[in-house]
């Protein structure tokens, strides 16, 4: 049990915006910092505590903006440091709290740091990224595999060695062994904290330091044609090292020369591992993302419940959890998972204990968008298009004009087929949508101790179409329960007798007090009762 109040990044949600596409101010089909300013009215409307931005520093946008040119300004297409100003100004004017992405792995190769590194092997800067001899045959130093495909090494003809990147060529790795490049970077920290910014979110976390020795990463005996190619090798040698955890706790040091600010960190790992990433004295990240429930492929009650549960009994004391749905990376959740199932999965994450990560757009349960050839921009994706981020990147849908008040010109990429009606402006006069659910949700989490900060506790229901579980909180205690299936479904809670005051619906139908010795539940729906 907590004794020390909670924290806003305990209590409150995140709010992932892609800034390409929330909100154009300019008219170039691009969205910009000024747009995003310019919504913060719904966005606290939302009952969203913070908005994470992913990155919006110089980049030529080989991807997009995670190859960094400039740590400390704001791309043109953005707006610059006066428009960043007014936003944070703006957005804690109306109490919301404003976080980067800090992408401290890599730098563009046109980074000024990367030019000169490059320039001659004597150049001062040379150490600042990973720079490797051919093998005495002229092979490659090992067999590290790049995420966009192919090898992580790349020739440099002019001074005769390969640099590594982990990602795209145009995304060289810095060398934090270097302590140059750790001072770089933690003054680039402290800038943009000075500048009133309420935290990061931390890209890659585990991948910053590799092997000393750049031993060659095993073949992976799980992986099968069809899964994802980067990890055909166990990345043992790449990623997930001891030493970057020295690292992260320098960060947490950092961080806490300022008053509650939040680190995230970006960790694609199974349990066990992730949990070392909060440190061993809760030194470290704030929250290590928990992407259990983005990996998951079998959508269903059970596998759900397991994620659950083992993620219960895995957090350190102490250390407090967190939940994500979808991001930038992944499928959107109503193509995942089915428009109906996307509502429960809205419940699950705003009712599950922890900080819930909600990504743009699917407050409105807006689906992927299919991405033609010719408009395909993420690397990945041309990698292997059926790997393309792009389909869950398209614009903010405001309203129902041409562009769906997103912009007044051709969008970088286009809308949603039913941008029509799958908007804000639709949505926020229908008291059914997914819109007026999500609102719901986060008012009752705002609202009720038991689901911002209560306890879990799962329960045991007789059907293996719903997940059931407890939150409470002094007394207060809310059931929450969901049905994975297509057909209705009658519960017997074993555990819990009398009534219940359904504080909400996935249907959105009205308040009713349900019977808790024979709960029912409509096909897809989910329910949030008070006891
Ligand atoms: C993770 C980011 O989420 C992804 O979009 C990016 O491509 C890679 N890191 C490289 O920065």
């Amino acid at each position: 049990m907590h004794t020390t109040p909670h924290l806003w990044w305990q209590k409150g949600i995140v709010y992932q915006i892609y800034p390409r596409s929330f909100m154009d101010s300019n008219g170039d089909g691009i969205g910009d910092l000024n747009g995003i300013s310019s919504r913060l009215d719904y966005l606290r409307d939302l009952g969203i505590a913070a908005i994470w931005l992913s990155p919006i520093y110089p980049s030529p946008m080989a991807d997009f903006g995670y190859d960094i040119a400039d740590y400390t300004d704001v791309d043109p297409i953005f707006g610059d440091l006066a428009a960043f100003d007014q936003l944070v100004e703006q957005a804690h004017a109306r109490d919301l709290k404003l976080l980067l992405d800090l992408v401290p792995n890599h730098t563009s190769d046109e980074h000024a740091w990367f030019k000169e590194a490059r320039s001659s092997r004597n150049n001062p800067k040379r150490d600042w990224y990973i720079w490797r001899d051919p093998k005495p045959d002229g092979g490659l130093p090992n067999n590290w595999q790049a995420a966009f495909g192919g090898t992580v090494w790349e020739f440099d003809p002019p001074t005769g060695q390969y640099y590594l990147h982990t990602f795209h060529i145009k995304q060289p790795d810095l060398n934090w062994r270097n302590p140059q490049v750790r001072e770089a970077m933690y003054a680039m920290m402290r800038f943009w904290l000075d500048r009133g910014v309420d935290g990061f979110r931390i890209d890659v976390l585990p991948v910053l330091i590799k092997d000393e020795a750049f031993r060659d990463n095993p073949p992976n005996p799980h992986w099968q044609p069809g899964d994802f190619y980067w990890n055909k090798m166990l990345k043992i040698y790449s990623e997930n090292r001891p030493e970057v955890h020295e690292i992260v706790q320098e960060m947490r040091q950092l961080a806490e020369e300022y008053p509650e600010r939040v680190l995230i960190g970006e960790t694609y790992l199974p349990y066990p591992e992730l949990m070392r990433y909060y440190g061993e004295k809760l030194d470290e990240a704030h929250l290590p993302f928990n992407f259990e429930l983005i990996l998951l492929k079998d959508w269903h009650a059970a596998a759900v419940k397991r994620i659950v549960d083992s993620y219960e009994a895995s957090l350190p004391t102490g250390a407090w959890p967190n939940w994500v749905l979808s991001n930038h990376d992944s499928a959107r959740l109503a193509t995942r998972i089915g428009s109906e199932q996307a509502r429960v999965g809205q419940m699950l994450l705003l009712t599950l204990r922890g900080t819930p990560t909600c990504y743009y757009g699917d407050e409105l349960g807006m689906r992927n968008i299919k991405v033609p050839p010719e408009l395909q921009f993420d690397p990945q994706g041309k990698a292997d298009p059926a790997l393309s981020r792009d389909p869950a990147r398209s614009p903010m849908q405001w309203d129902s004009g041409p562009v769906a008040g997103f912009s007044t010109a051709t969008p970088w990429l286009p809308l949603t087929d039913d941008h029509q009606v799958m908007n804000v402006a639709s949505q926020s006069q229908d008291p059914h949508s997914m819109l007026a659910l999500f609102r719901r949700l986060t008012e009752l989490r705002r609202t009720l101790p038991a689901l911002a900060v209560g306890e879990y506790a799962a329960v045991e229901t007789n059907s293996t179409q719903v997940f059931g579980y407890l939150r409470e909180h002094a007394g207060q205690k809310v059931l929450v329960l969901l049905n994975f299936g297509a057909a209705s479904q009658s519960v017997r809670l074993t555990t819990l007798a009398g009534e219940g005051q359904i504080l909400c619906s996935t249907l959105m139908d009205g308040a009713k007090v349900i019977d808790l010795a024979q709960a029912q539940l409509r096909p897809h729906e989910g329910l949030v009762i008070q006891l």
